[in-house]
């Protein structure tokens, strides 16, 4: 029997070709007022413009393809032709949804035929390094259908019973052990046709694309995330990201 856990053969995966899939149609309501979160300026330069850098800063991606706001999709193309982006690198431009998981589906009915490796990566995560981004790649191309980076809790985490009432207090149900629990960063890696196949068949809403898979019986690898990952979600994130660009323009002129 064929182990399902390896659905392709080495050789395939070996000379995949790799896109990714970028959704960027949120409003960052939990940002505040403002334009869609994608496109609010960390340093001078979009927040979705950063992450499409990090995208294609790994030389194994050849095609970015951007969900943009639904009625943004002009302004994103607009944004990308004004800014330098590697020449390796294709870029296609498709209007998002209403959830994030629709969102992404748009972006992979776009994919042409021609690449088994995707990637699915927040806008909202403009820092990532791209020793990130090669480490899923990596793991992907070593056989696992679905690879997420994460890192090892700082706070312990209670499970409750949530109010009905925001702000009452809750009572606790469960404190799962820490040393176990991870935080998921994207971007998440998938072998092209699991990933198809998840988004086909789970209906029910989720937040990362690698718990659909899981939901198909398949083993996600998680390998190390980073602390520049983080997702930009509150207004103190926008002064963590713009503090993180300012150090990287002090150490390395970048
Ligand atoms: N996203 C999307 N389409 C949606 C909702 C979210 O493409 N309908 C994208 C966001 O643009 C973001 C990523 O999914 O890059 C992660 O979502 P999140 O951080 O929750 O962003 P928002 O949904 O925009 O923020 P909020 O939940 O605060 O409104
Ligand atoms: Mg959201």
């Amino acid at each position: 029997m064929s182990d399902v856990s390896r659905p392709w053969p080495a050789e395939a995966r070996a000379e995949a070709r790799t896109a990714v899939v970028i959704p960027a149609a949120g409003r960052g309501v939990r940002l505040g007022p403002g334009a869609p979160k994608a496109l609010r300026a960390l340093n001078g330069t979009p927040m979705l413009i950063h992450a499409v850098r990090a995208m294609a800063a790994s030389r194994a991606v050849s095609l970015v393809v951007v969900v943009a706001p639904p009625d943004g999709a002009g302004e994103v193309k607009s944004l990308l032709d004004a800014h330098a982006l590697p020449e390796r690198t294709d870029f296609l431009v498709v209007p998002g949804g209403d959830s994030r998981q629709e969102s992404v589906r748009l972006g992979l009915d776009a994919l042409p035929p021609d690449f088994g490796i995707v990637l699915v990566h927040d806008a909202a995560r403009p820092l990532v390094p791209v020793d990130t981004v090669d480490a899923v790649i990596e793991a992907v191309r070593d056989g696992a259908p679905a690879v997420v980076p994460a890192l090892p809790l700082a706070d312990t985490v209670k499970e409750v019973e949530p109010a009905t009432v925001p702000g009452e207090p809750e009572p606790v149900v469960a404190t799962p052990v820490r040393a176990r629990l991870r935080a998921v960063q994207t971007p998440q890696g998938f072998d092209r046709a699991t990933l198809i196949r998840a988004h086909e068949s789970v209906t029910e809403d989720v937040t990362d694309d690698a718990s659909m898979v899981e939901q198909l019986g398949l083993t996600v690898m998680v390998v190390p995330g980073h602390e520049e990952a983080f997702k930009v979600t509150r207004p103190l994130d926008l002064v963590l990201a713009e503090a993180v660009l300012a150090r990287r323009r002090l150490n390395d002129g970048f």
